[in-house]
């Protein structure tokens, strides 16, 4: 793909198996298990700040109660992230974006930027994610490429920050995904390793597509997607596929 030096591998948010999800100790978990890019969520918390977190509710992975989107900013920093995992990254915050970012930049690391919103907020969701992006992200290093399931969010993405990679994200690819990619301007598509048989890979290729897959937590696997063209992958264990990794 024209510009973006992709990895192999990609920290999926940050090191998922081996430090607490999307956290600044999950980032430079990353960074020291020899990861060169990593991969986060955002979304917007109720007061509209860009926050760093992947479910929709915050039970799972914090000591907090309800929807993200309904939570102001001030509650969520009262949140621990970190003791769901383990009790050593008790005290662990969810971070705002803009913190996430200094110190992803800062431990010299790429970055996709997923941006985790339903279709009626993710216009919202890019374009204020973005502002931020734009602001912090340093000018001298490759950009984020910037991914998300919603189309309003990749619409938002492509008119406010057009020159920053954009990846076509998706569950299950659909019939018509050379159209879909086109209409939002995406020069990568993202989608779960079971949908990357050899030909349709073969297909993303030929369109002239970088392809990358989640979630591959195994070396036999990850090694028959990249045999087939894959490009990278998105892994809780990237320690595990960078020993093969070439
Ligand atoms: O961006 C790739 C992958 O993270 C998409 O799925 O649910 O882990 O955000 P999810
Ligand atoms: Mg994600």
């Amino acid at each position: 793909m024209d510009g973006v030096d992709l990895p192999r591998v990609i920290g999926h948010r940050g090191a998922a198996a081996t430090a607490p999800e999307n956290t600044l100790a999950g980032f430079l978990q990353a960074a020291r298990l020899g990861v060169r890019w990593v991969e986060l969520d955002v979304q917007l918390s109720a007061d509209d700040v860009p926050v760093v977190f992947h479910d929709d509710r915050l039970e799972r992975t914090t000591d907090g109660h309800g929807r993200l989107v309904e939570t102001p900013l001030s509650v969520l920093r009262q949140l621990d992230a970190g003791a769901w995992f383990d009790p050593g990254f008790r005290g662990e915050r969810l971070p705002t974006l803009a913190e996430a970012l200094t110190a992803i930049a800062g431990a010299g690391l790429g970055l996709c930027l997923e941006v985790k919103a339903d279709e009626a907020w993710g216009e919202r969701t890019a374009r204020i994610a973005l502002a931020t992006a734009r602001q912090l992200w340093p000018a001298d290093r490759p950009p984020p490429m910037v991914s998300s399931f919603s189309r309003s969010a990749l619409a938002a993405a492509a008119r406010v920050q057009p020159d920053w990679p954009r990846g076509f994200l998706v569950d299950t690819v659909p019939e018509d995904w050379a159209d879909q990619v086109r209409r939002y301007g995406c020069t990568s598509l993202h989608t779960r390793h079971g949908e990357l048989a050899p030909a349709r890979v073969r297909a993303m290729k030929e369109a002239g597509l970088a392809v990358l897959g989640y979630t591959v937590n195994d070396c036999e696997l990850a090694q028959a997607l990249w045999g087939a063209g894959v490009d990278a992958v998105f892994s809780d264990y990237p320690e595990r596929l960078l020993t093969i990794a070439r």
